[in-house]
């Protein structure tokens, strides 16, 4: 018997599971510039690279009790001292729940209930996040370096970011002179 050797799953973007039923996906600016206050972003910064999303699950994605692992990187990047963030999202079916972990870098984990009540949760190398299915997550970086976080959903959650358009987060993250400010829309 062949001993496997294992997926190497952290080191996802050196392609060491490549081949197999990996998605990625990235954000630039010019398709998230409608998150941030400033309305003043020019022609060349809107392609700047913001986000980067890898997830994996192996079988049939729409068998329930199937699960994704995923990595996101969040690149440090502020837009007049607003801090890089994805867009959020519900789940589409509210009872799933995730797990996110963070892996490098520093961050913020944005959490919100269907009322529009949010909390904030530092994400740091090592910290445990559990998202419970109806709260709304964003990630938010507030560093000087990627912030790296792991993630595991099951693969039939689904993604509502229109119930995020629709209410959203109620505060901004700003980086001023090196202190997060949460400010109020
Ligand atoms: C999956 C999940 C993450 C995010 C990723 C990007 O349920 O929460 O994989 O999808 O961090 O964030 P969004 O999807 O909000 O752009
Ligand atoms: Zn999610």
């Amino acid at each position: 018997m062949k001993i496997k050797n294992p997926k190497l799953w952290h080191k996802m973007p050196g392609g060491i599971i490549e081949g197999e039923n990996v998605l990625y996906s990235r954000k630039y600016l010019k398709d998230v510039e409608n998150l941030y206050k400033s309305k003043e972003i020019s022609n060349e910064g809107k392609n700047t690279l913001m986000y980067e999303v890898y997830s994996y699950s192996e079988g049939d994605e729409t068998q329930y009790g199937n699960l994704f692992w995923g990595l996101t990187i969040l690149h440090p990047v502020y837009i007049e001292k607003e801090c890089n963030m994805t867009k959020g999202h519900f789940h589409e079916n509210r009872n799933c729940v995730e797990y996110y972990f963070g892996l490098e870098g520093e961050g913020l984990l944005l959490l919100m209930d269907e009322m529009g009540q949010m909390s904030a949760e530092k994400v740091l190398p090592g910290s445990l996040h559990y998202i419970a299915g109806n709260f709304a997550h964003r990630l938010v970086n507030i560093g000087e370096i990627p912030l790296k976080i792991g993630a595991c959903w099951p693969t039939t959650a689904g993604h509502d970011y229109r119930a995020v358009e629709e209410m959203p987060f109620p505060y901004r993250i700003y980086k001023n002179n090196g202190k997060i400010e949460l400010v109020e829309r």
